[in-house]
């Protein structure tokens, strides 16, 4: 069965704990913490990145909404097709209002590319990305501008799985970011 295979620790939770608080203070160095932020948390993957980074984030930004946005593309799992659709749409609006997307991973940049010409056309005030994790070797030719403001660590080209993170459906409930043993 798939989840009993070995899996080889990247970052442990400890290690992931401490990169998330002097993220938050990045954030809060470059965002207007007196105006309100929404962060737009990205399922599933994002879902253990984005209550943590939510929790660091709070104590500097009084006005914090936490919304929630799934996105599917079509293709196999463990590669983006580039056709991207909306699953799941904030319940709120963002004209006008800070707005920070937090994503699991960077790979392709094909559903983040998507999202931020979105989330652009619906006239934010400012729209920032964060991003657990980036895998710069995996991006597409086209997909050159897209990156993330802030990132957790950069990964080589391997498929990572946990804290959020999938494989088929499997490991995302592991505190730690670990690449499955073949
Ligand atoms: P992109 O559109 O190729 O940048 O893909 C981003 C999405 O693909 C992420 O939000 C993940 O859901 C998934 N993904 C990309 N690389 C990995 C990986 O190494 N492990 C698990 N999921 C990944
Ligand atoms: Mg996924």
């Amino acid at each position: 069965m798939a989840t009993t295979k070995k899996i080889n620790v990247l970052f442990s939770a400890e290690m992931i704990r401490r990169r998330i608080r002097p993220l938050a203070y990045e954030i809060s160095q470059c965002l207007d913490t007196s105006q309100e932020l929404v962060l737009v948390v990205i399922l599933k993957g994002a879902v253990m990145f984005g209550a943590d980074l939510a929790r660091a984030l709070a104590p500097f930004f009084p006005l914090l909404r936490v919304e929630f946005m799934r996105l599917s593309s079509y293709g196999n799992e463990r590669k983006t097709s580039g056709e991207v659709k909306v699953e799941l749409d904030l319940s709120h609006p963002i004209e006008g209002r800070q707005v920070l997307v937090v994503e699991d991973i960077i790979d392709t940049g094909t559903t983040l590319g998507y999202l931020v010409r979105l989330l652009q056309a619906r006239r934010p005030r400012t729209l920032q990305v964060a991003a657990l994790l980036d895998k710069p070797s995996g991006r597409h030719a086209g997909n050159g501008g897209v990156h993330a403001d802030y990132v957790g660590f950069e990964v080589g080209p391997v498929f990572v799985v946990g804290y959020g993170l999938d494989d088929a459906g499997f490991y995302r409930a592991l505190p730690y970011v670990g690449v499955v043993e073949d």
